[in-house]
């Protein structure tokens, strides 16, 4: 695992586009396993910038996101479909008949689930994925527990991940509580990991995540496991490290 320190958020986000973007040239027609949240807004400003100037092309390029709300419609602004096109498919030059989410308005969760994992393999698996970490280890929407989950499924959020969401709904009652995403397994599969870690409050649990055991309730730390992982922190995140 190789965990490099950036001087602020923008320098992380810019290393973190950097990275995506080495991914697309060597290989453009690549999978690319997407993320939400607050961290890698900065990260997509940089790819839509450089798509714009010509210097990164997604025309080839196929998506996949790590999960989705259950019970909201893609048009929801709250919907991770929404802020993905809004954050980033929209703004570049990618067919978005090739970006795949969940779908959290299934009506058989579990066939939306298998039909998720059978979409990442007919695109032949991802080849980077980008992850953030939840206050609670969590990576996608894997949130801690007894055991890893293993494949794409439905799962009730935590009160602590709740509560982290609700600064982007008007009330907490409105956040979903159930969502659907890809598992620890399918997550693991992804032939390179790119963490990106921002801000004080996150420098305890990535401490935790890259020293404690590997344990199902820091789910991140299998992280640890994994052949080719690259860990972005800015300073404030990486200074317990
Ligand atoms: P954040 O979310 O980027 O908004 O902090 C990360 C996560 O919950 O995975």
């Amino acid at each position: 695992m190789r965990v490099i320190k950036t001087k602020n958020y923008e320098q992380m986000s810019k290393k973190a586009a950097s990275f995506i973007m080495a991914q697309v040239i060597s290989k453009p027609d690549c999978v690319l396993g997407f993320a939400t949240g607050t961290t890698p807004i900065g990260t997509y400003d940089f790819l839509a910038e450089w798509n714009g100037e010509g210097i990164v092309d997604f025309s080839r390029v196929k998506t996949v996101n790590l999960d989705e709300y259950c019970g909201i419609s893609s048009e929801n602004p709250h919907s991770y479909r929404y802020f993905m096109d809004k954050n980033l498919f929209e703004r570049i030059n990618i067919d978005k008949r090739n970006t795949y989410l969940p779908d959290g308005q299934a009506k058989d969760c579990n066939e939306e689930c298998d039909a998720y994992e059978k979409t990442i393999g007919s695109l032949g698996g991802v080849d980077l994925q980008l992850l953030g970490i939840g206050n609670n280890g969590h990576i996608g929407f894997n949130e801690p527990a007894e055991v890893f989950p293993k494949k794409t499924h439905r799962i009730k959020l935590t009160e602590s991940t709740i509560e982290a969401n609700s600064r982007l709904f008007e009330k907490k009652e409105e956040v979903p509580r159930y969502a659907l995403t890809m598992g620890i397994q399918t997550i693991m599969k992804a032939k390179k990991i790119l963490l990106i870690v921002s801000g004080k409050g996150k420098a305890k649990i990535l401490k935790k995540v890259l020293e404690c055991d590997v344990d199902p309730k820091v789910p991140a730390s299998i992280l640890q496991l994994h052949p080719d992982v690259t860990v972005i922190a800015d300073a404030a995140a990486g200074e317990e490290l």
